[in-house]
Order: structure tokens, then sequence, then C-alpha cells
């Protein structure tokens, strides 16, 4: 038989994150959004740094393209991300908020922007990226250094997006859950005190920057540790680097290939071993090997998607749908 795509055998979301950019600059990248996916992540758009402009303007433009391409084309929405201390605007940390002034002027922007896609973006990732590698509170100076409590803030940031959309799906979002015990203990501290005070969060995202070397009994184990917590899992940003040792001489070999499409097929397997009830979406950090954040971030010899530079379907695409059941 013709080989079904992603979303096609998938029983649950498959989603990519994408940029306005390439939809409209490229037909055959929104092509290939349309043919394997059915869900979308903004790679940026819908960020504080996107859309959070100034203090008395805010600039939707992007974010509502994405919103109404998504709807045009019958996809689901995930919206990444409301809270993050890596995506405040210049202008905000500048301003030095005290930390009443910060959390209120959070609060409205959490409030207009999950208020303005109510029903059109079904899910968000409230809070991204809170705690260090080990599971201490990340040493950062636009969050955790002005809060006491800072759990307890992210906390009302959860009740912020519940009262602006009460049926929207709140994740709290980060990398490594499955591979760092000390992060992993620290997040389901946090999921134990949110449940306790009734803290409306719904699921966890593991972003899932894996690689062909990523140990994969570690993966396992931390991975039904997470799910444990017995909320909606989200693998977020799933990407599978090859080239481990950030070679400026890398070859990405058929044996390479074929490496990552065993790691994909190990990763979508382990997925499907979730209960019915907690599966929500797969999500890819971007659709082609031509547009990875991994050639910038890690290095230009990098290829850790399921659609090669031509959008053709790698062996690593072969991989991720055996793995589905
Ligand atoms: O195009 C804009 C430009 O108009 C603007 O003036 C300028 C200043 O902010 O930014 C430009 O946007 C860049 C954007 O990517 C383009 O899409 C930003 O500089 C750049 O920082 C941004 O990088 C993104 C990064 O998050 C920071 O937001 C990467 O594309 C994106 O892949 C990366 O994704 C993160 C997830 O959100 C969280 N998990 C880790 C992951 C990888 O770092």
């Amino acid at each position: 038989p013709i080989t079904q795509t992603l979303k096609e055998k998938a029983k649950f979301k498959i989603g990519a994150a994408v940029k306005m950019r390439d939809l409209q600059g490229e037909a055959n990248y929104k092509n290939a959004v349309l043919k394997h996916y059915s869900q979308i992540t903004a790679e940026f758009e819908m960020k504080m740094a996107s859309i959070w402009t100034s203090s008395t303007a805010y600039n939707f433009t992007a974010a509502d393209y994405l919103v109404g391409f998504a709807k045009d084309n019958n996809l689901e929405v995930h919206g990444h991300t409301l809270v993050w201390y890596d995506s405040f605007p210049e202008w905000f940390k500048n301003a030095k908020y005290d930390s009443i002034a910060f959390e209120s002027k959070v609060k409205v922007y959490i409030t207009d922007v999950v208020g303005r896609y109510k029903g059109r973006v079904k899910s968000w990732d409230v809070v991204n990226e809170v705690f260090a590698d080990g599971g201490a509170m990340r040493n950062e100076t636009v969050i955790n250094s002005l809060f006491k409590d800072p759990i307890g803030f992210y906390g009302r940031c959860f009740r912020y997006a519940k009262a602006a959309d009460p049926d929207a799906k709140l994740f709290y979002n980060d990398y490594s859950v499955a591979l760092d015990a000390g992060k992993r203990a620290s997040i389901k501290k946090m999921v134990t005190r949110f449940k306790a005070n009734g803290v409306p969060i719904d699921g966890i995202g593991d972003q899932f920057h894996y690689a062909t070397d990523t140990n994969r009994q570690t993966m396992k184990t931390g991975f039904t540790d997470m799910a444990s917590t017995g909320l909606l899992i989200h693998i977020s940003e799933l990407d599978i680097k090859v080239n481990t040792s950030k070679s400026d001489s890398y070859v990405f070999t058929d044996t390479e290939a074929q490496k990552q499409a065993e790691t994909y097929k190990y990763i979508t397997t382990l997925y499907e071993e979730l209960p019915q009830a907690q599966k929500f979406a797969i999500s890819t950090w971007g659709v082609t090997d031509k547009y990875t954040w991994l050639t910038t971030f890690w290095n230009s010899k990098e290829y850790p998607l399921l659609l090669d530079a031509d959008y053709n379907k790698k062996p690593a695409y072969h991989g991720f749908l055996e793995g589905l059941k």
C-alpha cells in the first residue's frame, strides 16, 4: 500500500514548529506542512519577544497569520510560549519593574494573548524552561531573581491562562526532562504542589532535543517517570542530532541515516506505550533539514528532522512511522 503519512497513521497530533516567513515564502515548505502534520507550533511568532512590542502596543500580525493559516487548513495550534525568561522583550526588562508591577503586567499579557486566541489555540506552553540542569531554579535575572517564591508566580500564570480560556490545555515545557533526573524531580515536585493547590496544569512537554547517541535506557526510565505524573505528555520539540561530535567534516551517510531512523522509531515506540489518555502530540522542531535551528546552534553539518532539504522523506520518517501503532 502507499505509505501512510505521519498524521494519517498517528492516533494523536503530529506537530511541527513553523515560521511564517517559510510558510509564505516557499510552496514546498507549506505543502510539506499540510501533507504530513496536523498541528503547528510557532517557532518564534507567539513568544513575548515577537508579540509584546511596547508597554502600550502588541504586534499580533505574525501570530494572527499562523492561527489563520491553521484554521484555513484544519490544523491545530499549540501556543508556545507565554512565560519564558529568555523571551521577555528588552523594553520590559529595561523597565526594571518590581514584582508587583511585573506580575500585574504579565497577567494582562497572558489574559490578552490567550483571550485573543480563545477557542482557536487549544493548548499552551504557559511556562517554559524554569529549572537548570540538575533541578535547581534557573539562575536567570528576569523572573527567579525577582520572586522569593518563583513557583508560586508560575502557578498564578497558569491560573491567568485558565481564566482567559478555560478549555485550553495548559502545559509546562522543558528540555531533557527524560534524561535529567534532578530536573525531573523538581518538575514533579512543582506538579505535586500545583495539583495540591488547584493550579490548572494539564500537561508536561519534554522538548526531546536528543541525538542518535542519547542513552535509550535513561530515556525510557525518565520518560516513564515523567508519565507517572498522570498528565498529558507532549514530545514538544523533537529533533535527533546525528553529528554528535559537532564535526565540521561530518558526512550524513546511509549508516548515519539508519541510526537516526532507529532512534526515531525508539522514541515513537516509547510514546505509544503511554496510556491513551496521556497521549497529546509529538511535535518536531521544524519541518525540513533545510531550516533547522541546529545548523546555527549546533553545527552547520546537522540533519535532525524527518524531511531532507528537498522535502523528501528520510529513513527517519519511516522509522518514526514504524514506531507508531
Ligand atoms: O526575525 C526576528 C526579527 O524580526 C527581530 O527583530 C529579531 C529580534 O528579536 O529577532 C528575529 O527573530 C529571530 C527568530 O528566531 C526568527 O524566527 C530571533 O532573533 C531568534 O532569537 C529566534 O530564535 C529562536 C529561539 O527559540 C529564541 O526564540 C529559534 O528560532 C527557535 O528555534 C528557538 O526555539 C527554542 C524554543 O522556543 C524553546 N526550546 C528551545 C528551542 C531552541 O532554542
